[in-house]
């Protein structure tokens, strides 16, 4: 195993888009950010210095971060941030983790520009599960704002309404010739005929889900979140903020020009969104010049059979999965929006003076502005957060059916919940339908998790259970929720820690879709949490 050292400098970079030329924040002046390439088994240390005015961290989303939390990066969770002019170097290992993951600010909304690919590559003289591909690219999909993102997230923040949507989707950085001025810079892959090409696709959208697809080309899934999958074949993926999808694809059409595509999946009704395209080129060397692009058929944007029917067929292929069959924490979230009464002025211009909220089990979570909560926990330091996190909601009721806004409305905190090292947890995520159902991506940090179950309406504990797939369960680190429905997931709690649990969509995020578990030290340093590192920032 080797480590692999990079210096990222967070900076201020200019960059055109769309026609129109901004600053926006990069790392080393790249947009998206450089790819780190490493192997199972393999340690990295990546010092991050800040040239921005903005407090900044960086999130290694996926990495599960064995006893290392203080290099997991979400603010005021495992560290403070790193101030402008300061330095931090994240130092981790990846242990028994393959495939795509990547990189992201975990700062306010700032990962709208701050993200790069993060590969993973099996251990020398190991090899994949599938004949290795010719060509192996990333395949970052994003969203382009042609406003300052904090400004885009006060707004989201503060109203009544949908954050204002981005003005165009991404590939690699690029909006793609749909767009305006966006021709001549078109993310283009070249092939020869017969080459096998895989596609790490991530989705680094602030606030949208994405289906992708390629022009003609069936795609082979083979792993998603840094785990592999049996392959299957389908015409469409859907991949949610935070989610990879790793497909294949064989350059069998004539030789032409193929495009990639993305556009918004969009299940919550009435939800303002971008409904344009964004588009990247399969180019086979051989065809002529002048043949133009060939588009694929991508699904409605409300099309949730065709998600459903893409997510039920993956299955795990790890040789060794092993569910947890007995549970000891048998937990039910509701996950969904709300809305919180507000003094009407400036930060507070909903509806019948209200502003948007989002909460699991009527909690909206407030993250603490003077110490992480990691080092509070570390240090037994009082008053930052509180253990009473409920297990389930304060109430039954029916999640998914109509009911009236004012019915329930979130109370604000930033409560903990406790586990146990070693301890076999199952969390039932149950949409509501408060505000609108909606599809939400909802990602646990230091942990990857087997997801049992999933279905629509109220989960219903005496039906439901007895179809949980306890066999080759798909192991993800961000779960869709199914709009209108839910999702059970099964972990081992393994790793000590404070870890965040959240939805990746950034405006349910700031609207406090959140909560964080403690995972308690077991026994020895093997089951205990790292002396934090000594350049670990202070607030
Ligand atoms: Cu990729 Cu807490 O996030």
């Amino acid at each position: 195993p080797e480590t692999h050292y990079h210096e990222f400098v967070v900076q201020e970079t200019p960059v055109k888009r769309l026609c129109k030329t901004q600053n926006i924040i990069t790392v080393n002046g790249q947009f998206p950010g450089p790819t780190i390439a490493a192997r199972n088994g393999d340690s990295l240390a990546i010092k991050v210095t800040n040239r921005v005015r903005y407090n900044i961290t960086i999130h290694w989303h996926g990495i599960r971060q064995m006893r290392t939390p203080w290099a997991d990066g979400p603010e005021f969770v495992t560290q403070c941030p790193i101030m402008p002019d300061r330095t931090y170097t994240y130092r981790f290992k990846i242990e028994n983790q393959e495939g795509t993951l990547w990189w992201h600010a975990h700062s306010r909304w700032l990962r709208a520009t701050v993200y790069g690919a993060l590969i993973i590559f099996p251990k020398s003289g190991s090899l994949y599960p599938f004949s290795a591909p010719k060509i192996d690219v990333p395949i970052i999909l994003g969203e382009w704002w042609n406003r300052n993102i904090l400004k885009v997230m006060k707004q989201a923040l503060h109203t009544g309404a949908a954050p204002k949507v981005s003005n165009a989707y991404t590939v690699n950085g690029q909006p793609g010739d749909l767009y305006k001025c966006s021709a001549q810079d078109t993310t283009k892959i070249s092939v020869n005929p017969g080459d096998t090409v895989m596609l790490r696709v991530i989705n680094a959208a602030l606030n949208q889900e994405l289906f992708f697809s390629v022009a003609n080309h069936k795609l082979t899934v083979v792993g998603s979140d840094a785990t592999y999958n049996k392959p299957f074949t389908t015409d469409v993926i859907m991949v949610g903020p935070g989610q990879t999808t790793n497909v294949v694809l064989k350059a069998d059409q004539p030789p032409a020009h193929y495009y990639m595509a993305a556009r918004a999946y969009q299940s919550a009704q009435n939800a303002t969104f971008d409904n344009t395209t964004t588009t990247a080129i399969l180019h086979y060397k051989t065809a002529s010049a002048a043949t133009n692009p060939v588009l694929p058929r991508l699904p409605a944007f409300n099309d949730t059979a065709t998600v459903t029917a893409f997510s039920s067929q993956l299955r795990s292929v790890r040789a060794l999965v092993k569910v947890p069959t007995q549970i000891d924490e048998n937990l039910f979230f509701t996950v969904g929006l709300g809305l919180i009464n507000c003094n009407p002025g400036p930060r507070c211009q909903g509806h019948n003076n209200t502003r948007f909220a989002a909460s699991m089990n009527n909690v909206s979570f407030v993250l603490p502005r003077t110490v992480s909560l990691m080092q509070a926990y570390y240090q037994n330091t009082p008053g930052i957060y509180t253990v009473d996190f409920p297990p389930s909601p304060p109430r039954k009721f029916d999640y998914t059916g109509n009911m009236s806004r004012a019915l329930w409305q979130p109370g604000s905190g930033t409560k903990l919940y406790k586990l146990k090292f070693g301890s076999n947890v199952q969390i039932v995520l149950q949409d509501t339908a408060i505000v609108t159902t909606e599809d939400h991506p909802i990602h646990l940090h230091g942990y990857h998790f087997f997801v049992v179950g999933e279905g629509f309406g109220n989960f219903n504990p005496a039906t439901d259970t007895s179809k949980f797939n306890l066999v080759d369960p798909p192991v993800r680190n961000t779960i869709n929720v199914p709009d209108g429905g839910w999702a059970v997931i099964r972990f081992h709690a393994d790793n000590p820690g404070v870890w965040l649990f959240h939805c990746h969509i950034d405006s349910h995020l700031t609207w406090g879709l959140a909560m964080a578990f403690i995972v308690e030290n077991g026994e020895g340093p093997l089951q205990s949490v790292e002396p934090p590192p000594a350049d670990l920032p202070k607030c």
